[in-house]
């Protein structure tokens, strides 16, 4: 057996499966506090909780941890956090990014050296923000890790900073590795937080990060979106959609993107290549927002997004309403363009939700796109992909035929694929037999799109 642990932004979530086969035999689920500051004891918790319900880890073989990225985990001297971690979509760096651009003298300075461009997400501009705003905490910070890098530390029981390690997908996101060149820069660190810091071994797909108590080896665990793409185990030519929390577009490749503009992120995947993605900080919770404004469950809010006609008669959802990433605004907040009298009721908001959400997504695909990715189908996961109404509209936006798997927890899955492979070894992580995913196809309609880029300006 083995263990794949997801630490999302919500929730911890534990799956246990057959290494050889990929069945599942257990699984454990708990929720942490949800926000944009948590404090890494809260996801702690959350595992142990969790790994509790999924009946333990005694008999596993391996474990690997994968979770949200870029997270700040910032660590004293004597391994205690300093302070509570800013995650991913914390948008209080955004002046940190805007400052670290131009000091390195453009985005694609930073694009040649490490593959990404400042935004507020990446680790390094909290590190700015926190050095700039609370030198008292800046001064006792020794290490800094990422959320998986420190739960990874934490199951294996060390205190040891020298021990902390972490993998090339979740280092590819911190402005301060390299996915090009494998090799930290120490100096864009210093740049960034004032003075160096210690930071986790990088380790190669099937690295051993420490052990669990009972001797299994813990593997080099991921970044969410690296190890959706091993747990849903894409092919050549797929795009991966994902809409949970953040919405991602990516996919494999073997070259590394350099995209100056930042849209497209060069991040690492889990098997030694490449993994091109669009973010956006806006996806599932957009039609949460569209639910509650409407005051209706997700079942209803599907029904009536499909009873509305295509382009909801010019009524356009901009969605941005935690700011937003990929366009890079910060302060930007949702709206509402084509109101009329026909277009006010219940379903053309509900339509406008979900076709406004697509298009943000259609527009990362089109940039992934444009920075060479093949784009042959799209593969549509996470809690949005449950809406009906978002699986028969997304082929429209995206122009391409859409696969939804059968609902499961592919990040916790990618994490138990690579502890499978640690246990294997070899050059290729192991082939679980997968079930048929579901197929949606629909001709495109472009001018959704254009009604949109008009009203998002
Ligand atoms: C990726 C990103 C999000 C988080 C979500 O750059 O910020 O997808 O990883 O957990």
């Amino acid at each position: 057996l083995v263990a794949g642990i997801d630490s999302s932004t919500q929730s911890c979530k534990v799956v246990i499966r057959d290494a050889e086969t990929g069945r599942l035999v257990r699984q454990g689920r708990a929720v942490h506090p949800d926000g944009t500051e948590v404090h890494p004891d809260a996801w702690w918790a959350a595992l142990q909780q969790a790994i509790e319900e999924a009946g333990g880890l005694d008999d596993v073989a391996a474990a690997s941890v994968a979770g949200q990225q870029h997270g700040m985990v910032a660590l004293d001297e004597n391994g205690a956090v300093v302070r509570p971690a800013l995650l991913w979509n914390d948008t209080r760096s955004a002046g940190a990014a805007a400052d670290l651009i131009e000091e390195l003298g453009g985005g694609d300075k930073w694009a040649d050296a490490v593959g990404i461009v400042p935004v507020a997400s990446f680790t390094l501009t909290k590190l700015r923000w926190l050095a700039r705003n609370e030198p008292a905490n800046a001064a006792k910070v020794a290490a800094v890790c990422l959320p998986h890098d420190w739960l990874t530390w934490k199951l294996s029981g060390s205190t040891s900073l020298s021990d902390l390690r972490t993998d090339r997908s979740d280092a590819s996101g911190t402005l301060y590795w390299s996915a090009r060149t494998n090799e930290y820069r120490h100096d864009l660190l210093e740049l960034g937080f004032g003075r160096d810091l210690l930071v986790p071994e990088v380790l190669g797909p099937t690295g051993i990060a420490g052990h669990l108590p009972n001797g299994a080896p813990l593997g080099p665990g991921a970044g969410d979106n690296a190890a959706a793409a091993l747990g849903t185990g894409a092919r050549p030519g797929d795009v991966i959609v994902s809409i949970g929390t953040s919405g991602t577009v990516f996919a494999s490749s073997e070259v590394a993107p350099n995209d100056p503009t930042g849209t497209v992120a060069g991040f690492a995947d889990t098997t030694g290549r490449f993994l091109p993605i669009v973010v956006t900080l806006n996806a599932a919770r957009v039609l949460d927002a569209a639910a509650k404004l409407l005051n209706v469950g997700h079942d209803e809010l599907s029904r009536l997004a499909l009873s509305a006609p295509a382009g909801a008669d010019g009524l356009v959802l901009v969605p941005y309403l935690e700011g937003e990433r990929t366009p890079n605004r910060p302060d930007a907040t949702g709206s509402l363009h084509g109101l009329t009298l026909r277009t006010s009721n219940p379903a053309h908001l509900a339509r406008a939700a979900v076709e406004g959400m697509l298009c943000a997504l259609a527009d990362g695909l089109d940039a992934l796109v444009g920075t060479g990715a093949v784009a042959d189908r799209i593969v549509l996961v996470g809690g949005g992909a449950r809406s009906e109404a978002v699986r028969r509209i997304a082929p429209a936006l995206f122009g391409k035929p859409v696969v939804v798997p059968p609902p499961g927890e592919y990040v916790a899955d990618g994490a138990a694929r690579q502890a499978a492979w640690v246990t294997a070894g070899g050059d290729l992580p192991p082939v679980w037999s997968a079930e048929t995913p579901e197929v949606y196809e629909a001709d495109s309609i472009p001018s959704i799109r254009e009604q949109y880029a008009i009203a998002r300006g």
